[in-house]
């Protein structure tokens, strides 16, 4: 059948390259090659049997049917405390609390909410994938502005004011990053919030990352600066990559009461809730959140050894240069010194030496590779020798 019968919308979207990449190593696998995997934007280690023996209690006690479409009020509940503690929420009022199903509808739900046609919303570069996608999905227009590894990939209010312009209606930020992995630091953030609230925008603080922090690093939440930021941050977050919960689809999302109900009402008319069974795991979480912290604590011991290893490696390899990263599970060095593209550097190492790395092109940032080190000290090592010898070939 020819794209004839296409929606603008379908027509208009990039599938996501992270997943791609994911498919093809895994297809590679599947057939018999020895793939070097750091396409993965998941951890690899199993969800604590603590949140999963919750749901499999949930399931045996037959939670099985729909459930609020916001979220369990009890969960709402438990977040809204917990968010109030940290300065986001005025009050722990569960009404400003979404649970969806994934980080990814949150910031979907948050940009569709806000954003429509004749809207501009920022984007700092290197982005994760999917905003410029959702931006477009919502008719509004994606504005891409790049902060290099020469500036931490980091964005400066300079840069965000320079860029602004009368259809300006939202900024997304999201530290740490995925790819770069980078965090901004108290008055960096302060900084640009104070710009936020000058201009008059919306900021979307995408945390999905926040519990991932390493060398002592602190993460800030803008939400909490201020009053004035509380009413225009919407904070996304979720269970995905703290908890190893990827397959279960739990998201967050905290925002003015408004904002929380417009959210509430657009999930309400496309998924209904969130997987009511996985929620109660997710409450587990939250309701014992020494044991999940501690839980946190195991993987960041092995997520942090497995930076340090690959950082070393990679800075090793003459003609790549890697900031040090500070959060998430991903390094982005830069590539741009054996003078081809970011996507031909990775189609060729995948094909030449069956490393799977995700083109820098792909997060708004030629010129760049992002790595995950999601995955064992064992892949990484191997990862390493082959990448020094497809570099060392070019
Ligand atoms: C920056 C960022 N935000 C949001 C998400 C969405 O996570 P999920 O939908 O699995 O909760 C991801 C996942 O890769 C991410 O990297």
């Amino acid at each position: 059948m020819s794209s004839h019968y296409l929606s603008p919308w379908a027509k208009n979207i990039a599938p996501s390259p992270t997943l791609a990449v994911d498919a093809k190593a895994k297809a590679l696998k599947a057939a018999g090659e020895d793939v070097c995997g750091f396409g993965a934007g998941e951890p690899d280690f199993d969800t604590p049997e603590f949140i999963k023996d919750a749901c499999a209690r949930a399931l045996a006690e037959g939670k099985t049917k729909y459930a609020a479409a916001p979220g369990l009020p009890e969960l709402r509940q438990a977040l809204a405390d917990q968010y109030h503690n940290y300065g986001v929420l005025a009050d722990a009022n569960p009404a400003q609390v979404v649970v969806s199903p994934g980080g990814k509808y949150s910031c979907y739900l948050a940009i569709l909410a806000t954003c429509g046609p004749g809207d501009e919303v920022l984007i700092p570069a290197p982005f994760w994938v999917s905003y410029p996608e959702m931006v477009k999905l919502a008719g509004a227009t994606p504005k891409i502005v790049l902060a290099g590894d020469e500036q931490g990939f980091k964005i400066t209010p300079g840069q965000i004011e320079d860029a602004l312009t009368p259809a300006t209606k939202l900024l997304i930020l999201n530290s740490p990053s995925n790819p770069t992995g980078c965090l901004y630091d108290r008055a960096e953030m302060e900084a640009i919030m104070d710009l936020a609230i000058r201009k008059d925008l919306l900021v979307m603080s995408d945390e999905i990352y926040e519990y991932l922090l390493y060398d002592g690093s602190i993460h800030h939440r803008p939400a909490s600066f201020s009053k004035e930021a509380q009413e225009r941050v919407i904070t996304v977050s979720g269970f995905s990559k703290t908890f190893s919960m990827t397959g279960w689809r739990l998201g967050t999302l905290v925002a003015n009461p408004t904002i929380a109900k417009a959210v509430a009402n657009l999930q309400s008319q496309t998924t209904s809730n969130a997987t009511t069974f996985a929620q109660y795991g997710a409450l587990a979480a939250v309701q014992n959140w020494e044991a999940a912290m501690q839980a946190v604590q195991d993987m960041l011991v092995h997520f942090d050894r497995r930076r340090l290893l690959l950082l070393d490696g990679l800075n090793a390899i003459p003609g790549i240069e890697c900031l040090r990263s500070q959060g998430a599970f991903y390094l982005f060095p830069k590539i741009s010194s054996f003078g081809l593209s970011s996507e031909q550097f990775s189609d060729k190492l995948l094909e030449n030496e069956k490393v799977a790395v995700v083109s820098g092109h792909a997060f708004g940032a030629d010129g760049y590779i992002r790595l995950s080190y999601a995955t064992s000290d064992e892949v990484i090592s191997k990862g390493i020798s082959r990448l020094e010898k497809f570099c060392s070939s070019l």
